[in-house]
């Protein structure tokens, strides 16, 4: 693809949204055993390396908003490209009436540092503290401090970069798609 400023088009339509994507999705844990949820994420970053900080942007809405702001704290769980299934079924249903852990099946371990469940089949999972909430529009976006990771050292390079011909993480393209990356098409400048 070359580039052509001619092809570049005025968009008119107001939900900018998905011209942004893929993204990489995760899926937010939060609440305490017995009181829990799980939600789909494509709107998280990191933020800060000291102190570490992470951040999610969840709809008031959400049942998963609702308990981060009763405990004050979240899981983010990074699954493989494999898993995006879940990751879509989780995004699709809320919490507030069913345990999604019992209706999708999802292997929970617990925490150190956060009564969250976190979720086994993760490649990297990392608990957070809230620190500070910022109302961003129709989304508030939470920020923690990364108390505690954990990852699949056997799909880590010794640098710490997925092996990406091991794993994939999940892209979201929108529209119910998924993507994974690929591992033909790596540039490297180092
Ligand atoms: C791929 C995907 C990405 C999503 N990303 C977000 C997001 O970043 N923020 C958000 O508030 N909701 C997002 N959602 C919607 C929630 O995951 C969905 O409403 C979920 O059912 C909420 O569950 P809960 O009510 O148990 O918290 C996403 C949904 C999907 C399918």
């Amino acid at each position: 693809m070359c580039g052509d400023a001619a092809m570049l088009k005025p968009f008119k339509d107001k939900n900018y949204a998905y011209l942004t994507y893929p993204k990489l999705t995760v899926v937010v844990t939060a609440g305490i055993p017995g009181r829990a949820t799980a939600m789909a994420a494509s709107w998280h970053t990191y933020l800060s390396l000291d102190p570490p900080l992470y951040g999610v942007s969840i709809a008031p809405k959400r049942f998963t908003h609702k308990l981060i702001t009763e405990h004050r704290e979240f899981g983010v769980n990074f699954l493989p490209f494999e898993l995006s299934k879940l990751i879509w079924d989780v995004g699709s249903v809320s919490g507030a009436k069913i345990d999604k852990f019992e209706k999708f099946n999802i292997k929970t371990f617990n925490g150190e540092k956060i009564r969250a469940p976190l979720i086994a089949d993760s490649i990297v999972v990392l608990e957070c503290k809230v620190t500070d909430t910022v109302r961003t529009g129709d989304h508030d976006f939470f920020i923690g401090e990364i108390v505690y990771a954990w990852y699949r050292e056997d799909l880590f390079s010794k640098d710490y970069t997925l092996d990406v011909s091991k794993a994939s993480q999940a892209y979201y393209l929108g529209k119910g798609k998924f993507i994974a990356t690929d591992p033909r098409r790596v540039l490297e400048f180092l």
